[in-house]
């Protein structure tokens, strides 16, 4: 699908295929074979941003660009990991994961999943690791849970550690707090290692329960058009926590849990109780973005595929107007992506750059891609890149 201004896809980090590349990563760092390899995807969330951490909904699908880990046991407490975006290999041991933070740079996303599990009270195995990824980082497609995830799996089957896929993603999550320092939800890590090719997957943040939605493209003779929209992740950490925060205040002064606990139906009577303007804007997209995710669910469990798109769009209004982590580069796309026909387009993602989907016509996806690339030039920005996605499976053992 290339077109003379938008490439076929985002920068993989190297050619050939990824499990190949993470086996051949393994043979060069450490001179045998690895003892197996582990896949886990990048997601892309169809609908409920920043509605986790307020104990919400959200609908995140996997995609079929994965990161995979190719790892052996090694006697003691050492960890050799080698990435194929960076050399020599980084090693860290027991010693080492007493303090969260003292490993940096991508090789704490590996050292916070040992020392996460080393909390939890389980005997992780040492372990040599290869890394190779085709989910780009920094665009907001989850590749540090895909690392995550692809490690967690490797070291629960090297270890023969009793911790099943369903317990997985909060452990991820601590690596992801606790360890690496970054305050985000449950969502990546359930999307990476719980999704099921065709379906995306229906969460519940408070209760951790799943559903398992049919999200039948093919069927509806439709398709996702995933499009990079390269803009640099301006502040994006800071004004991350400072959302997150904004929303705990509101739930506080509201008197509930979270803000999962205000209802559409309560909505009026508890911006009335609100008096600041930007608090009742951050309440009013959560709110109402819950609302949209179980609009979706339903409409999916119903087959009828096509009629989420004015959600879509809405959500991402809502993500632009009230809760303000949308930036020109991705509001663009959305706009070119809508006015050369996609049913509905939003940003996906945790917001100030990263990605917007576009769910199209089959046959709409150049049409759509050279819009937004056309956009793109019109208003100066860099060359968007795009990739056609379909609902992948979760993490899984390779061989
Ligand atoms: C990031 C976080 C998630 C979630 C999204 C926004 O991806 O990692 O936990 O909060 O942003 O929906």
């Amino acid at each position: 699908m290339n077109g003379p201004a938008a490439s076929a896809a985002p920068p993989a980090a190297a050619s050939g295929d990824v499990a190949d590349r993470a086996a051949a990563g393994f043979h060069a760092a450490y001179g045998e074979e690895p003892a197996g390899r582990w896949a886990a995807p990048g997601r892309a969330n169809l609908i409920g941003e920043h509605t986790d951490y307020n104990d919400g909904f959200v609908l995140p699908f996997a995609l079929t660009l994965r990161t995979v880990v190719a790892a052996a046991p090694q006697p003691g407490e050492r960890w050799t990991v080698r990435s194929e975006l960076s050399d020599p290999p980084v090693e860290f041991d027991g010693g080492q994961l007493d303090t969260p933070g003292r490993v940096t740079g991508w090789a704490a996303y590996v050292a916070g999943v040992v020392w996460a599990l080393r909390e939890a009270g389980y005997d992780v195995p040492g372990a040599r690791l290869a890394i190779a990824s085709d989910v780009p980082v920094g665009s907001g497609l989850s590749s540090s849970a895909a690392i995550e995830a692809a490690v967690l799996a490797a070291l629960v089957d090297l270890g023969g550690l009793d911790l099943p896929a369903e317990r997985q993603p909060r452990l991820a999550q601590r690596a992801e707090n606790a360890y690496v320092g970054a305050p985000t939800g449950i969502m990546d890590q359930s999307a990476v290692i719980r999704c099921r090719a065709g379906h995306a997957l229906f969460l519940d943040c408070r209760s951790e329960s799943v559903e398992h939605v049919p999200f039948d493209l093919d069927a509806a003779g439709l398709a996702v058009l995933v499009v990079d929209s390269r803009a640099p992740h301006r502040h994006a950490d800071g004004e991350y926590a400072a959302r997150r925060a904004a929303c705990e205040r509101a739930a506080a002064l509201l008197g509930v849990p979270a803000l999962r606990d205000v209802g559409v139906a309560d909505l009026d009577g508890a911006l009335a109780r609100l008096d600041d303007d930007e608090i009742r804007r951050r309440v009013r997209h959560v709110v109402t973005e819950d609302q949209r995710v179980l609009d979706t669910v339903d409409l999916l469990r119903a087959g009828r595929v096509r009629e989420i798109g004015p959600l879509l769009t809405a959500s991402h209004a809502s993500m632009r107007d009230d809760f303000e982590i949308t930036v020109p580069e991705i509001d663009t796309a959305v706009e070119a992506a809508l006015a050369a026909g996609a049913l509905g387009a939003r940003m996906t993602g945790g917001g100030f750059g990263g990605c917007v989907l576009a769910l199209i016509e089959a046959d709409q996806a150049d049409a759509v891609a050279h819009a937004v690339a056309d956009a793109y030039a019109d208003r100066g920005f860099p060359t968007p890149t795009h990739v056609m996605v379909l609902p992948a499976p979760g993490a899984t053992r390779l061989s």
